[in-house]
């Protein structure tokens, strides 16, 4: 029998992903560079492998696959994605179609959408978030290009999708890049949501002086409310785990440095391309950035001394609450970004429908994402923060992230997304802002001009003249 579909790169994303569509029923051809491999692979799959083709060539894999043949890409990002195109183009027929599960740039996405219609075949981007267990069990997957061809694979990336309630977390979002573009939205909320619990883990590590152990109950806890997710989950058991050598707790023996591999980056770029203000991502890449320099951070602390730490004035109750206000904000400003991008592009990316889909499978699902769908459904235009339900959730909480920011403030734990997050609020609910001054200054400089709030048609300031 021919396969129904191909796979490249057998690394253990793409080693994964095949299984999962192997165990759905669909005979599956693979391809991987080092040929051992391939083999490998089909050899370990064990009930599975008589649904696996292994292939030694491209020319075999092509061969291999019904057509109108669709083949997976799961190389790094990057170049590696560009010289898989040119091999298979000339092996593949024009309405054949190569699909990239990779954590694409969505500009190389899209450039690579724009040669696809010009040279063939088909092409589409999509971002597919899980990490090893969600590619093996059933991931969320966003994807971008051509409606038709989104139909056409949709029964297979469907049937290897996470469900949420019977539903499939697999969505089409959109033209050309629109998948990788809400993949590294998702993946700059990922890394907010994780630098603002790493945040409350510091005020419970240095502000309250507590171990590990007993750091890993409160996440236990915590998983049983309202911020019930999978980072609050996977945060308590890497707060219990033990580490091996030395028997002390795990995270007490890693290092503070921590990697990255762009997406948060793109995202916070892309942003400031499009004014849309994400400060609490922003916040977490930079905070990654620091944690790098840690040459940098002892240089600081052999000058100024770490700031004094403990007895923070603040209770466990008030930093969940601070948690929750701060999740709310900055997925109101990743829901925000990919409205902004919907219009500047052109995408009319459906905002519900990423909500529904990060419900399973992603690494950022949680159960406050169904009520971010409901909000969404309701009225997609509105920002999230504004949605009854969440306006609710802010009023009830913006008060314990002010308490938790204050003391962190006096204790000298550095809180930057949780700040940047409360920072970002007051200014969304100040209908009179500052920036008079920031008019003031540019006309007086500059003769830049302003509006005035009276309507009177004068744009400059008494200073004209004055500027140089
Ligand atoms: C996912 C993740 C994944 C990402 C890793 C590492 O949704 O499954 O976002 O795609 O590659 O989380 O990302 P960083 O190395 O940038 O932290």
């Amino acid at each position: 029998t021919q396969s129904q579909i191909g796979l490249i790169g057998l690394g253990t994303m793409g080693a994964m992903l095949a299984l999962n569509i192997a165990e759905k029923g669909f005979p599956i051809a693979v391809w991987n560079r080092t040929v051992s491999v391939t083999h490998g692979f089909k050899a370990e799959a064990g009930a599975l492998a008589d649904k696996v083709t292994p292939c030694e060539t491209l020319a075999d894999l092509v061969a291999a696959i019904k057509p109108p043949r669709a083949i997976i890409l799961m190389v790094p990002a990057g170049q590696a994605v560009d010289d898989m195109i040119t091999d298979l183009r000339p092996l593949m027929a024009a309405d054949d179609l190569i699909i990239d599960a990779g954590n694409a740039l969505f500009h190389d996405t899209d450039r690579r959408a724009a040669e696809a219609a010009e040279k063939g075949p088909h092409f589409l981007g999509i971002g597919v978030s899980g990490g090893e267990e969600g590619a093996r069990h059933g991931p969320a997957i966003m994807g971008g290009g051509l409606r038709a061809d989104w139909d056409r694979v949709a029964p297979i990336l469907n049937a290897i999708a996470a469900k949420y309630k019977g539903e499939p977390c697999a969505a089409y979002m959109g033209p050309a890049g629109a998948g990788h573009f809400v993949k590294a939205v998702h993946n700059g909320i990922e890394y907010a949501d994780m630098q603002m619990i790493a945040e409350v883990y510091g005020v419970m590590r240095d502000g309250l002086g507590m171990q590990a152990a007993e750091i890993a109950d409160v996440f236990k806890a915590w998983n049983q409310g309202p911020l019930q997710s999978y980072l609050i989950e996977i945060s308590g058991e890497v707060s219990a785990a033990t580490d091996t050598h030395t028997g002390k707790p795990m995270l007490d023996m890693i290092l503070d440095r921590a990697g990255q591999k762009g997406t948060g980056r793109w995202t916070v770029i892309e942003a400031q391309h499009l004014a849309a203000t994400i400060p609490a991502i922003e916040a977490a890449v930079m905070a990654r950035n620091l944690s790098s320099r840690l040459e940098d951070r002892l240089a600081g602390e052999a000058v100024f001394g770490t700031a004094p730490q403990a007895g923070a004035n603040v209770t466990l109750a008030q930093l969940e609450q601070a948690m929750i206000a701060g999740k709310i904000l900055c997925y109101a400003q990743g829901f925000a970004l990919i409205s902004a991008a919907s219009n500047a592009f052109d995408w009319p990316m459906p905002l519900p429908e990423i909500a529904r889909v990060w419900r399973e499978g992603c690494i950022i699902r949680s159960s406050m994402l169904n009520d971010m769908a409901t909000a969404l459904t309701e009225d997609a235009t509105r920002n999230l923060m504004l949605a009854p339900f969440f306006a609710d959730h802010l009023k009830a909480s913006h008060g314990a992230l002010r308490q938790v920011i204050a003391a962190g403030a006096l204790s000298g734990l550095p809180l930057p997304a949780l700040a940047s997050g409360l920072a970002w609020f007051d200014m969304m609910r100040t209908g009179r802002s500052t920036a008079n001054m920031i008019q003031a200054q540019r006309d007086f400089f500059g003769a830049h001009g302003f509006e005035r709030v009276d309507g009177i048609d004068d744009k400059h300031g008494p200073w004209a003249g004055h500027g140089i």
